[in-house]
């Protein structure tokens, strides 16, 4: 089924809103769960499609998941190990997460390779690379991984580039090996802190997630329990863009500053106005914002990826110019084009974008490509004179819970239509 927003723009958003879950929390955890034995309690699920995907990997494994209310029931006791096929990888890039979690309880693990956003090549080399230093044997063979983990022992490893998907599937597999594992040079997102928690919380002994070496101590196994997830500082993100170059007035709760600083900062640069407290942020745009000369994004406590294109909605409408350097994926400005068929005025060159500040936008015909980009679209639609629709807005799915219930409550006039 074809599913679409038709938005009428030129409209400013003002009232308050909550941050849901975090997609990109979540999604570890959920393969963290294969570590641990007993019943698992998440509390506020929250309904994106990647999620479900996740929840239906952990199903192939034995794992019983029961929604009750907003909490999600997690019952490990049949777990057992399982072929995790291309038909499920394919819709979900966490779902090379659950590798490390497989090969430290299973010792032996068969997936194909991962999907998720056409955002770029997204290899797996750091992931494959890591377990090989600790003595995992891997054969690739026709888009699949073959892992025999018999000699998989704890030792030192010392990544290549801070990934966020090999930092978090590294930490879970060592939780259950003996001895002492150290991970250098690993990614230092808020994520990645949050399931430092988690697995901590089941019984794990892990330090350092947030710095740039962690250290796990192996344990012979993990219990369950209650666990509450971060709030998604990706969507907090998306929002406060949204009223800064939609206009109005919006207390976001569950917008933790420390997990924005960047975006913060630069916002205080276009003259919106921020009231911040420990974990609400209230934004004011009353007029046309000034553009932000440099925007480079590079791995946490940089300015994030997964906000790069939600920024450049915001500095298409600003007064003056702003290069934007898209540093992690090759492929993030799929954007571009539909925003120039809303009346956008940027140029790209390889990884660099010139975006000349436009008075208006105008409601167009538009192509969302990734999650992101969607999420953005809807952004330049709120913003923009006239009508726009959206199509493919199942990516939007993927990481925004009903996303127009919520701006509309902000204001803006958004409808979800099915075409049969
Ligand atoms: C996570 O993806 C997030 N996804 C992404 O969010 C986010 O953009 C990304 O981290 C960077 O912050 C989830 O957490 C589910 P990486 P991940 O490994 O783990 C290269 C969203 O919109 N790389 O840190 O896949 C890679 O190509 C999504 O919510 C290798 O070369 O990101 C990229 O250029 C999109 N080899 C860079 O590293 C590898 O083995 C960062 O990737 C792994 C990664």
């Amino acid at each position: 089924m074809d599913e679409r927003f038709i938005i009428n723009g030129g409209k400013t958003l003002n009232g308050e809103i909550y941050v849901d879950t975090s997609k990109n929390a979540f999604l570890p955890i959920l393969a963290a769960t294969i570590l641990c034995d007993g019943l698992i309690i998440l509390k506020d699920f929250v309904a994106l499609s990647d999620i479900f995907c996740m929840c239906d990997i952990l199903k192939i494994l034995g794992i019983e998941i029961k929604l009750n209310g907003k909490e999600l029931q997690i019952d490990t006791t049949n777990c057992h190990n399982g072929k995790i096929t291309h038909e499920f990888t394919s819709r979900v890039r966490a779902s090379i997460f659950t590798l490390g979690p497989l090969l430290a309880r299973f010792r032996n693990a068969v997936i194909a390779y991962p999907g998720g956003c056409k955002i770029g090549a997204r290899p797996i080399d750091i992931h494959i690379k890591a377990f090989k230093t600790l003595g995992v044997k891997i054969i690739e063979r026709h888009g699949y991984l073959y892992c025999n983990a018999d000699n998989l022992k704890s030792g030192e490893v010392v990544l290549d580039f801070p990934s966020v998907g090999a930092t978090e599937s590294l930490m879970m597999c060592a939780c259950l090996l003996n001895g002492q594992t150290i991970l250098k040079n690993v990614a230092k997102e808020p994520e990645i802190v949050d399931l430092q928690n988690f697995l901590n919380s089941m019984g794990a002994k892990v330090r350092g997630a947030g710095s740039d070496c962690i250290t796990i101590c192996g344990v012979k196994k993990l219990h369950g329990g209650y666990y509450q997830i971060m709030p998604d500082r990706i969507v907090a993100g998306t929002y406060l863009l949204a009223v800064a170059t939609c206009g109005g007035d919006v207390t976001i709760h569950k917008a933790i500053q420390a997990h924005n600083e960047s975006l913060i900062s630069f916002l205080k640069q276009t003259a919106c106005v921020l009231n911040i407290n420990n974990d609400k942020i209230r934004v004011k745009a009353k007029k046309r914002l000034i553009s932000i000369d440099k925007i480079q994004t590079f791995p946490y406590p940089f300015f994030p990826t997964d906000l790069q294109p939600q920024m450049m909605v915001l500095q298409s409408v600003s007064k003056g110019v702003s290069l934007i350097q898209e540093n992690l994926f090759e492929n993030r400005f799929g954007l571009v084009s539909e925003l120039g068929k809303m009346g956008a005025d940027i140029v790209v060159k390889d990884r660099t974008a010139l975006v000349k500040g436009v008075e208006k936008l105008y409601g167009a015909d538009v192509q969302a490509s990734d999650l992101r980009a969607g999420a953005s679209l809807v952004i330049a639609g709120i913003k923009a004179e006239g009508y726009t629709t959206i199509h493919n807005i199942e990516y939007i799915d993927r990481g925004y819970e009903r996303i127009e219930e919520k701006y509309n409550l902000l204001g803006a006039d958004i409808k979800r239509i099915k075409i049969e």
